[in-house]
């Protein structure tokens, strides 16, 4: 084939209902659904470009640096093996050239990985010339092992369900970014902390004694959140979203080795958000697999309580998010 190029924007996502134990590591399987909404000012824009006379994969990634840099090692390996995957579909051998940029700092804590594999899974579908239906896409972006990038494919506020196969495990969107103007502010306590990467934590998830408890409770969780998004009912979203990710984060400190996520800050902006809640301030927290904290709010009160999130001493900056779209596909030739 004539070597083809395309560009493609795709936004992080925070779980509400989290992704947290995988049944199928080599397939991405996980062992229950999740909720979540694709953020509109953390993205990653990804270029890529098959073309003949390469002997290898380039990948150059600019993380907020102004710099671009090569990937390497574990980073490297993962591309390769996604742009194997869609080469195979294509019936392809071209090698090609990736560039990468993030709209936000890597040392943000945000699970930059769902962004960055969304993107490059529908910039390469597209520079390959395959046309692929949005669960399709979806299916292969969590075939990358990022799982939630699944989830950074559709649009707005988004569903992973699960029937057990592969071409079933995919994600759908509840509701258009429209639908609801909830804020996503992220406030980052610590940079570039050492943690146990969620690829690791997936597998160690089954050593907790409370990981059946967990999975017990996902399912009336998911029908509470999917059912409080359709009605915009924070309150209920609120409360079974700090559930879950107290409930993630019990497992994840109770595996063989533990992994502790939360730091000093974390606990920190989590005991503000629930003294400004005493005081009639409508906002929540969840957390990833890092110290960093979410704080979900409606667009009414965003800005005081981002203003009183950086008044706290443990607070380095925020990123204040709307719902976005999923990745979309910008430039095709
Ligand atoms: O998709 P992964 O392997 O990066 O795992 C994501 C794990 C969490 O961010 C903690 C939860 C989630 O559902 O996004």
């Amino acid at each position: 084939m004539a070597a083809g190029q395309a560009t493609a924007i795709a936004p992080a996502n925070i779980a509400f209902i989290k992704y947290w134990g995988v049944l199928d590591s080599e397939l991405t399987l996980p062992t229950n659904g999740s909720i979540s909404m694709c953020l509109d000012r953390c993205t990653t824009e990804t270029h890529v470009r098959f073309e003949e006379g390469l002997d290898r994969d380039e990948v150059l990634l600019d993380l907020y640096e102004g710099v671009e840099r090569p990937a390497e090692g574990r980073a490297y390996e993962r591309v390769v093996a996604h742009l194997d995957r869609l080469r195979a579909m294509a019936g392809v051998n071209l090698r090609a050239r990736v560039r990468s940029r993030n709209s936000f700092p890597a040392d943000a804590g945000i699970a930059s990985s769902a962004a960055a594999f969304s993107a490059l899974t529908v910039a390469g579908a597209a520079a390959l010339g395959l046309n692929l239906s949005e669960q399709q896409l979806s299916v292969l972006a969590r075939l990358s092992g990022s799982g939630s990038a699944c989830r950074s494919i559709p649009d707005g506020f988004v569903e992973w369900i699960n029937d057990g196969t592969s071409t079933g495990s995919y994600a759908r969107s509840i509701a258009p970014p429209e639908h609801w103007q909830l804020c996503d502010i992220v406030a980052v306590v610590d940079v570039g902390a050492k943690q146990i990467a969620s690829e690791a934590g997936h597998k160690l998830a089954f050593t907790s004694p409370y990981f059946p408890v967990r999975l017990q409770e996902i399912p009336e969780r998911i029908e509470r959140a999917r059912r409080a998004i359709l009605e915009r009912d924070l309150a209920t979203l609120g409360e079974v979203m700090e559930a879950d990710a107290i409930s993630m984060h019990t497992v994840a400190m109770t595996t063989r080795p533990p992994a502790f996520y939360w730091s000093a800050g974390t606990m920190a902006i989590i005991q503000a958000v629930r003294r400004w809640r005493d005081e009639g301030l409508a906002c929540y927290f969840t957390i990833d697999a890092g110290p960093n904290v979410h704080v979900l709010c409606p667009v009414e009160s965003a800005a005081e309580i981002e203003a009183r999130l950086c008044l706290l001493p443990e607070v380095q900056f925020t990123i204040v998010n709307l719902a976005g779209p999923g990745a979309r596909v910008v430039k095709v030739s």
